[in-house]
């Protein structure tokens, strides 16, 4: 199959293969998405055959409007029509109890619950309405590797296996919405992003579980790239502590092969880089550098024959979350011991 890259323009016919049931990726803010009609049984199937993700780990429905979401699921709470009002169009996914029978088992692993998103992208908003139904959307990479944000890094992965990839450049935020559990009593975050605890604290006046720190309090040490098969380039990626930089690349000195290294512009400024190094920029924060953080793995992998990355980490403030739990799952939460 000859995968072709519609420009944001081209709705009409990106709609057309959708509505064929056909897989289209499509852009939004966070990252690309693998677009299938999500009633459609058999087009959903095959999205998990073009990324060889598990069939157990649903996926995303993607909304133009908050009818659809009013349709599908369970009567909606206060508390989540606050989050919609606040958060829609954006990069918060909320988990909400479907009604029965709505949406086929291919979509939802199985459970009784879908996670919804309204993606803040005209141009996908757009499409979503063209093709009339809501659409699936994982991000458009082959399982276990970074996710996409830009058409070129989906194309990499998929093209050949896919009809068409609509083309809105570089994607702005970088790293994937976070997923927000509503099905409970309890909100509870199950995958941090651009949209933070303490932000949806704000708006609902009550707490929010942040599982994500329960499950690093049963890490293994012993192993944890088991764990994280997520977001791995294949060169292996140490996070570098503030701090512990100047080691760092008194370490990378002495090595005998080109190493990767990614860091934001001022921090690079202040360092000696040696020459076996080769600096990819994060920016100038960590807002630049989730925008980053993805295409810079992918460039280290796919343009270079580097094997060996350093990462800036920063703290856990904010994106730096999401930031942090992308990065340490693709280092397999390895870091540069000084
Ligand atoms: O930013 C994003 O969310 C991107 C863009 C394309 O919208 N999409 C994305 O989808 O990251 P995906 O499939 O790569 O990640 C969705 C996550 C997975 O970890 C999945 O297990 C979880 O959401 N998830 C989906 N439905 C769920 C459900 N009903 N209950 C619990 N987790 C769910
Ligand atoms: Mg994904």
């Amino acid at each position: 199959m000859e995968t072709k890259i519609f420009k944001n323009t081209e709705i009409e016919a990106a709609a057309k293969d959708l509505k064929a049931g056909q897989l289209v990726a499509f852009p939004t803010e966070t990252v690309y998405g693998l677009g299938a009609d999500a009633l459609n049984e058999t087009a959903v199937k095959q999205v998990y055959q073009a990324k060889g993700r598990p069939s157990d780990n649903p996926l995303i429905v993607h909304v133009a409007d908050i009818q659809t979401v009013e349709r599908l699921a369970q009567p909606l709470s206060d508390a989540a029509k606050k989050l919609m009002t606040a958060f829609w169009p954006g990069s918060l996914t909320m988990i909400f109890n479907l009604r029965p029978g709505v949406l086929s088992k291919a979509v939802t692993g199985g459970l009784n619950t879908a996670a919804f998103r309204f993606p803040a992208n005209d141009t996908t908003l757009a499409l979503i309405k063209a093709v009339g139904h809501p659409l699936v959307g994982p991000s458009a990479n082959t399982s276990g590797k970074p996710s996409p944000t830009t058409a070129q890094h989906v194309a990499h992965d998929l093209d050949g296996k896919i009809a068409g990839i609509v083309d809105d450049g570089p994607t702005k935020v970088g790293v994937e919405s976070t997923v927000l559990d509503m099905s409970t009593d309890q909100p509870a975050i199950l995958r941090p992003g651009a949209v933070t605890a303490a932000e949806i604290e704000a708006v609902i006046g009550q707490t929010v579980a942040t599982e994500i720190h329960q499950v690093g309090a049963k890490e293994t040490p012993k192993a944890p790239g088991m764990k994280y098969k997520h977001y791995a380039p294949s060169a292996q990626v140490l996070i570098v502590n503030d701090g512990d930089w100047a080691e760092a690349l008194a370490w990378a000195a002495k090595q005998p092969v080109q190493l990767g290294l990614m860091i934001t512009d001022d921090r690079l400024h202040q360092l000696t880089v040696p020459r076996n190094v080769e600096a990819y920029s994060l920016g100038q924060d960590v807002t630049t550098a989730s925008h980053h953080l993805f295409d810079g793995l992918r460039h280290f992998d796919d343009e270079t024959d580097i094997k060996d990355i350093l990462a800036e980490g920063f703290s856990n403030d904010g994106i730096g979350l999401a930031y942090m739990n992308r990065l340490k799952k693709s280092a397999g939460n390895t870091f540069f011991e000084a």
